[in-house]
């Protein structure tokens, strides 16, 4: 028969004490509760527990990770919250059954090296109210988890390896430092939560777009004002975007250009583009040889009037659309702006009556 022990200690020694007697309990206990008990250290007699399941020593005091938790290699629940770590400990790695870490509310401000190595079987990482200011590549070990959760740091940027986290569903940035976000995100197929609310965000890369799953997208309080094309396209339930300098519709004047001048590139990579639109073979194969052409050609854009590719536009335009009908969104948006461009002065002149050109009057 499995025996769970659930402790509620009222004083650090009894805490000390009734664990040890825990250890009659013997090999079966599953889940040890020492929650606010004002330990500075976890009790080394854990490292008798190795059929220990759940851990809980929110709370307390601790600012490092015994060396015994080594032994707990069952373990598949850990919760440190508000505690006093200061880095995500190298401990972790021995932890391979892990499923839940909780870490928020310390003083983390790095991962210790190898802190990720054995966390293979990972699905919830908890880092809230901490201090990163930076994630190391090696979260992209983290191959199970599903919900990562940064939220009160100050993080700059992202890593793209943190993409590589295919199997992440819930992506949890709030009120960080963040000024972009990579555009591997759209990588990241399961996605379905996006919290980004209260960072220095100016763009949203295009690839946001191929996020199908996603439903639930919170951009608030950034430093928005257009979103990419294809935008409208997402399947959101959820839309939260207040607070950002979006575009209102109303003309947006540009100091227009008259002449059509275009570097000797463009003009090339324009021909080009349109040859390989038509298939021609020639080109194709030559292509083979050109690859710095071939990353040009990669960042083709169409216009919005024509359709037709190119690389350095003529104009940023702004395209204003309805929300779709079951977007439910935090404010009382009635379009939303979509980046677009246009070719040339002629392609301008004929736009539709919804297109308006962005920069200064
Ligand atoms: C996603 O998780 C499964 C197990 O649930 C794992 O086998 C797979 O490797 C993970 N995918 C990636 C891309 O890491
Ligand atoms: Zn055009």
């Amino acid at each position: 028969m499995v025996t769970f022990f659930i402790f509620y200690f009222s004083s650090k020694i009894m805490a000390e004490r009734l664990l040890i007697k825990a250890l009659y309990g013997g090999k079966n206990t599953k889940i040890i509760t020492l929650n606010g008990k004002k330990m500075k250290k976890m009790p080394s007699a854990l490292g008798r527990l190795p059929g220990l399941r759940i851990l809980l020593l929110q709370n307390n005091l601790i600012s490092k990770v015994c060396p015994e938790i080594s032994i707990l290699t069952q373990l598949t629940a850990l919760n440190l919250g508000n505690n006093l770590l200061e880095e995500v400990p190298e401990e972790m790695k021995y932890l391979t059954t892990l499923k839940k870490l909780h870490l928020f509310g310390n003083r983390i401000g790095r991962f210790a090296p190898g802190a990720c190595d054995g966390l293979q079987n990972l699905i919830l990482l908890n880092l809230n109210k901490n201090q990163l200011t930076w994630l190391p590549q090696e979260v992209s070990r983290l191959k199970r988890l599903k919900y990562l959760s940064i939220n009160h740091n100050r993080l700059a940027c992202l890593p793209r390896e943190l993409c590589f986290l295919r199997n992440l569903s819930e992506l949890q940035l709030n009120h960080n430092k963040l000024i972009c976000i990579p555009g591997e995100i759209g990588s990241l197929k399961k996605l379905q939560k996006l919290c980004l609310a209260c960072n220095d965000i100016e763009t949203l890369p295009e690839e946001i777009c191929e996020l199908k799953k996603l439903r639930i997208l919170d951009i608030a309080g950034n430093l928005i004002q257009i979103f990419p094309l294809g935008f409208q396209n997402l399947k959101l339930r959820e839309f939260y975007c207040e607070g950002n300098p979006l575009f209102l519709k109303q003309p947006i004047f540009a100091a227009l250009k008259e002449d059509d001048v275009w570097s000797l590139q463009e003009i090339t990579l324009r021909f080009i583009m349109n040859e390989l639109a038509e298939q021609n073979p020639l080109l194709m194969h030559a292509l083979e040889w050109y690859p710095e052409v071939k990353n040009k050609i990669a960042q083709e854009k169409s216009c919005a009037v024509c359709g037709k590719p190119f690389i350095t536009p003529w104009l940023e335009c702004v395209r204003f659309v309805r929300p779709p009908k079951n977007w439910k969104i935090s404010k009382n948006l009635h379009l939303v702006p979509l980046q677009t461009f246009t070719c040339c002065h002629k392609c301008f002149i004929h736009r539709g009556r919804n297109l308006f050109a962005i920069g200064q009057a």
